[in-house]
Formats: structure tokens, sequence, C-alpha cells
């Protein structure tokens, strides 16, 4: 999912760690379940124990419903298995990839509702940072909200409209979209503020500070808002959007995004902790974090 910011990782296929030796045209690869070690089922199991443990008081509903549906828990997750339950509920599979891959290759998995996760999971000693997804992130993180009809329908559009931004020459503008909603992405819930971005909810650390710091910001989602604002890859977000339900995602995407790629060609462009007058602000953050007192 990091994946549609591959540009933004600088690596080449030789700098990042899967084997990208034996891979199809289209980046796939055979998941290779087999070869997974003990050690890997323990590492997703203390993974899953410990973000599950969280999930109730930070993720949302819709999440937390989906990710039992998907009864992962016991090990790193058979693909097969996993797309043949998903294929039925919203016509998704999930291919095997070896780590991030081009962008005109991952947006065509998605136009076509397949969604690429990477096969291999981190080591022991990466249990709370990594540089690049692996399984856990990928699967965890994402794969629940493909069984949310509307989030499912949300992911192929996008895919779709990656090919057109590719085209167009937009495509910064729209990997903010993603970052900001799919992979950090923040929902309204009785009145609350829950998580549903795969890049906080396969986050120890991020997942209690995207609701409970005071130093982000907490700011109501706007389409070409969004899309105008740079976002951190190097550290926790400095400000999360946050969307009413899905269907608010699906119905302002749904729009012909040509007339706001030519607007989106000129100014202005918002730093990541920027709050304008014009913002629904739940919560001004602090920014504490980044101002050196790191007790966010
Ligand atoms: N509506 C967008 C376009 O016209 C496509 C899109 C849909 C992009 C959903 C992102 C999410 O290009
Ligand atoms: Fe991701």
């Amino acid at each position: 999912g990091f994946k549609a910011a591959t540009a933004s990782s600088g690596k080449t296929a030789k700098e990042l760690r899967g084997d990208y030796s034996s891979m199809a045209a289209d980046f796939t690869i055979d998941q290779g379940w087999d070869r997974y070690t003990d050690t890997d089922h323990a590492l997703w199991r203390t993974l899953y124990d410990r973000q599950s443990k969280l999930l109730p008081r930070y993720a949302a509903r819709t999440f937390m419903d989906c990710l039992s549906r998907l009864d992962a828990g016991d090990g790193v997750p058979d693909f097969r298995r996993a797309s043949d339950m998903l294929e039925k509920a919203t016509g998704w599979r999930i291919v095997a990839v070896p780590g991030l891959i081009p962008e005109g290759a991952f947006f065509d998995h998605l136009a076509n509702r397949r969604f690429p996760v990477t096969n291999w999971i981190r080591k022991p000693e990466e249990m709370d940072y990594l540089e690049e997804p692996d399984v856990f992130h990928d699967f965890f993180g994402h794969v629940p909200l493909l069984l949310h009809p509307v989030f499912a329908d949300y992911m192929q559009a996008y895919g779709k409209g990656g090919q057109r931004a590719l085209g167009l020459g937009r495509i910064e503008n729209l990997a903010r979209l993603y970052w900001y909603t799919v992979e950090f992405g923040l929902i309204r819930e009785d009145g609350q503020t829950k998580v549903y971005g795969a890049g906080i909810l396969s986050s120890a650390g991020e997942t209690p500070y995207a609701i409970e710091s005071p130093s982000p910001n907490r700011i109501g989602f706007d389409l070409e808002r969004v899309m105008r604002t740079r976002y951190r890859i190097d550290d926790y977000q400095q400000t999360y959007f946050v969307i009413d339900d899905y269907d608010q995602l699906f119905t302002a995407t749904g729009v012909d995004f040509g007339p706001l790629y030519e607007r989106l060609a000129g100014p202005p462009e918002y730093a990541p902790a920027d709050v304008l007058p014009t913002d629904k602000v739940y919560t001004k953050g602090t920014q504490q974090r980044v101002l050196g007192t790191k007790t966010a």
C-alpha cells in the first residue's frame, strides 16, 4: 500500500529486500506459504495479538468486523484461502508480490480487484519499525476493509484513477489521497474518532497516537485540501483527515478529476502540519512530537 508511494521510497528493485527474480510480468509471485517457518508464524501471532488488543479502543468497528471474518490470527495467512473467501464477498483476490511494485502495475491490480500483498514477514528485531511494508502491514492493515462493499469499490476506483493520473502527470496529488485515506485515515463513529487506515492499524505506536496524542491535527476530510497536502514518510503523521463514513469518501472521489487536476497544477501546496481557516478542525495539534518534547 505504501506501494502507491514506490516513487517516494526512491528505491529500485535492486535495493528492495524482496526476491524479484522469479516474478511474472505483472510482478506477482507464488506466495510460497509452505516456506514460512515456525518463527515466521510465531511472529505473525505476536503482531496480530498486539494489534488486536488495541483495536477495540481505537479501530473502526467496520475494520474489526471485517478482520474477524478473515480468521487470520493463527499464523501467516494462506492467500489462496483468504482470496476464496474475499472473492465470494466482494470479488477481490489477493496476489503475492515480492514487495513494492511500480505504480502502473499496482494500479492495474487494483483496477481489476486484485490486492498485491508482500509475501515476506519482518524479522523479530523489526517488530516496531521497518522500512518497507511486509505481509503483516499489507494483509492485516489492508485486506480487512476489502470485505466492506463501499470501501472495496473505492479501492478499485482508486486503481482506475491511478492509471488516469499517471497519464496526466498528477500522481503526486493522487498519492496524497491514498496516503491520507487508505494508509492514515480516521473515521467518525458514534460521535468518536476511530482509525481505519492500514498504516496506522499495523503500527502499535501510531494506533494510540493517532487517536489520543495532543500532537497531531485531526481535520475533516476535504478532497482538494488533502490532495494539496504533503505528507511525512519518516515519522508518525502530523495531520490526520477524518471522514464521516466510507460513502463520503466514495462520493467525493466519484467526480471527474480532470478539472481538479488542472487546478492542482497551480498553488497552493500545504505543509504536513498546516491548519487553514477553512478547515473543519476536530483537534488542533500541539505538534509537540515534532517540536522535540517527544512526550506524545
Ligand atoms: N474520479 C477519479 C478521476 O476521475 C478517479 C478516482 C476515484 C480516484 C476514486 C481516486 C479514488 O480520475
Ligand atoms: Fe500500505
